[in-house]
């Protein structure tokens, strides 16, 4: 029986980046990973169907739209034409150099790879059922369940991965979609159906809410909207779907009003279902422990640790925003904490991202959740309209907005929408890690010009001195 000082099972973000740290710290670790869809990757949801794919088609259809629709302002004349299977053969290149890459870093911090299903049989013991049906024993004092999240299914709707497809089916459509209909103005919705329409699919978000990405600071939120419909992308909010119909050439979807009315029939050439993510335990054997999961099927933690001593739980699996970072943070910790170390996540400091045009990029607290916790808070705002590099760029679109506390003037959020703002606000994750005062930011030099510089006149804005808008 190979022993281990700690056996993860799972290798997306939260299971790889918790073998690799293990490795560094001289712990002998096994990473047991079934592969996503019967594929035999590392990388989990992330590399593979997820972060990276997505990413891939949302910088390859960006460049499509531009070259389509901006660069002739630029004194650029060009036609562009798709094609879409370099399209996806780039993604899957890019994604292949990227699970590779976790090899790599596996036997640079020698973690061994241990390939197929793992099950917890008992206190320190995982039983691993490989690609070829072979079973092996693993054993050791720390196991660490990293094993992520599925698409939730909605009933009346059944994914056929052909016309009614979720995230994974839409990274891989064999053609453009002459009509597309997204159920679930999320995350997933909004970029994989922003895709799509840039390629020339018509768009239409069917949301059970009244608004757009519940979670985003409102007023963001409704900038955001206004932008995908100026863009072509149409929102069916407060709506809610009962079922779906596939044929061989398309979908009919029946929708009806939240609030009750008439039912009404939509026709589109696929579905996507992206409603959110459901956590993913299924023959891990937590019953052999005595670990039972919560009603929505997390897995409940205290710093990482489950109910059963000895055996840890990250990533998806476990409760908090269901992001690749906040994966990699938790193994982090999770790993520090087993060694002995003093592991900390600050969950108030997790950024969250939208990859679409215009980018919407935020950390920390939304004004509703200021106000719901009756805090006083001061905001700062200033618009790309106003920031030269963004005017010479022809990319005006957004704003930058900071909330600080009223009394001490300590950063509590920032919201950005324009493009890049993924890339500007880790300014503001750091800033937020050092509690600093909006005054630090506004009295830090930028470089100029810069998009940055927006950050910077934002913050001025709290004390009201913003000198360039
Ligand atoms: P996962 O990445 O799901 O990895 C779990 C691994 O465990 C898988 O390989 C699985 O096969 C394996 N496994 C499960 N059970 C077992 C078992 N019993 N034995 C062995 N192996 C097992 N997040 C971001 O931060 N940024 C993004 O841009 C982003 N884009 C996304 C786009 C899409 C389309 C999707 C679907 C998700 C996206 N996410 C993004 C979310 C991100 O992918 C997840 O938060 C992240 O992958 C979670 O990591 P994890 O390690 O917890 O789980
Ligand atoms: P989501 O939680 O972001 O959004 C789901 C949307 O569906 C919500 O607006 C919700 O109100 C709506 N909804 C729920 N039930 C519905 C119903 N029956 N009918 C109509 N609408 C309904 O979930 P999504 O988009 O599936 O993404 C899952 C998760 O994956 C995200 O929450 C995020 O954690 C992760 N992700 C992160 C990305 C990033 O960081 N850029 C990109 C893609 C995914």
């Amino acid at each position: 029986m190979a022993q281990y000082d700690v056996i993860i099972i799972g290798g997306g973000p939260g299971g790889y980046n918790a073998a690799i740290r293990a490795g560094q710290l001289g712990l002998k670790v096994a990473c047991v990973d079934k592969g996503i869809d019967g594929g035999s990757t590392l990388g989990g949801t992330c590399l593979n169907v997820g972060c990276m794919p997505s990413k891939a088609l949302l910088h390859a259809s960006e460049m499509y739209d531009a070259a389509a629709n901006h660069f002739a302002e630029l004194g650029i004349e060009v036609k562009p034409k798709l094609n879409l299977t370099q399209m996806m053969a780039q993604k899957a290149t890019s994604v292949g150099q990227l699970t590779k890459g976790i090899e790599f870093l596996f036997k640079k911090n020698k973690v061994d790879w241990v390939k197929g299903a793992g099950k917890i049989t008992g206190p320190g013991k995982v039983e691993v059922t490989g690609p070829d049906g072979a079973v092996t024993t693993l054993e050791a004092k720390d196991i660490v369940i990293a094993t992520g999240s599925l698409p939730s299914g909605l009933p009346g709707v059944t994914v056929d991965q052909k016309r009614i497809v979720d995230s994974t089916g839409a990274l891989s459509l064999p053609e453009v979609p002459k009509s597309l209909l997204v159920i679930g103005a999320g995350i997933i919705g909004l970029e994989l159906g922003s895709v799509w329409r840039r390629l020339g699919a018509q768009v239409t978000v069917v949301e059970f809410l009244d608004r757009i990405t519940p979670g985003m600071d409102a007023e963001v939120a409704k900038t955001f909207q206004r932008s995908l419909t100026k863009q072509g992308m149409i929102f069916k909010l407060s709506s809610k779907v009962t079922g779906a119909k596939a044929s061989k050439t398309g979908v009919s979807l029946t929708v009806e009003p939240v609030a009750g009315g008439d039912a009404e029939t939509l026709q589109a050439d696929y579905v996507l279902l992206a409603i959110g993510r459901k956590p993913y335990t299924e023959g891990l054997g937590l019953e052999a422990v005595g670990i039972t999961p919560d009603k929505r099927g997390f897995i409940e933690t205290d710093h990482w640790k489950t109910s059963a001593p000895g055996i840890w739980a990250i990533g998806d699996v476990t409760h908090g925003p269901m992001l690749a970072h906040k994966a990699e943070d938790e193994a982090v910790a999770c790993i520090e904490t087993i060694a002995g170390k003093a592991g900390h996540v600050a969950y108030g400091i997790i950024p969250s991202v939208v990859y679409t045009t215009p980018e919407v990029a935020w950390v920390g607290k939304t004004e509703e959740e200021l106000k719901a916790e009756g805090r006083a808070y001061k905001v700062g705002k200033f618009p790309f309209t106003a920031n030269s590099r963004a005017k010479i760029n022809h990319e005006t679109e957004g704003f930058v907005k900071v909330l600080a506390d009223a009394a001490s003037d300590e950063v509590l959020g920032a919201h950005l929408i324009g493009p890049s703002v993924s890339e500007m606000v880790g300014e503001y994750c750091v800033a937020m890690e050092f509690r600093a005062a909006s005054e630090d930011v506004a009295r830090t030099c930028h470089p100029h010009p810069t998009r940055s510089e927006a950050l910077r006149q934002a913050a001025m804005g709290v004390e009201g001195w913003t000198m360039q808008a």
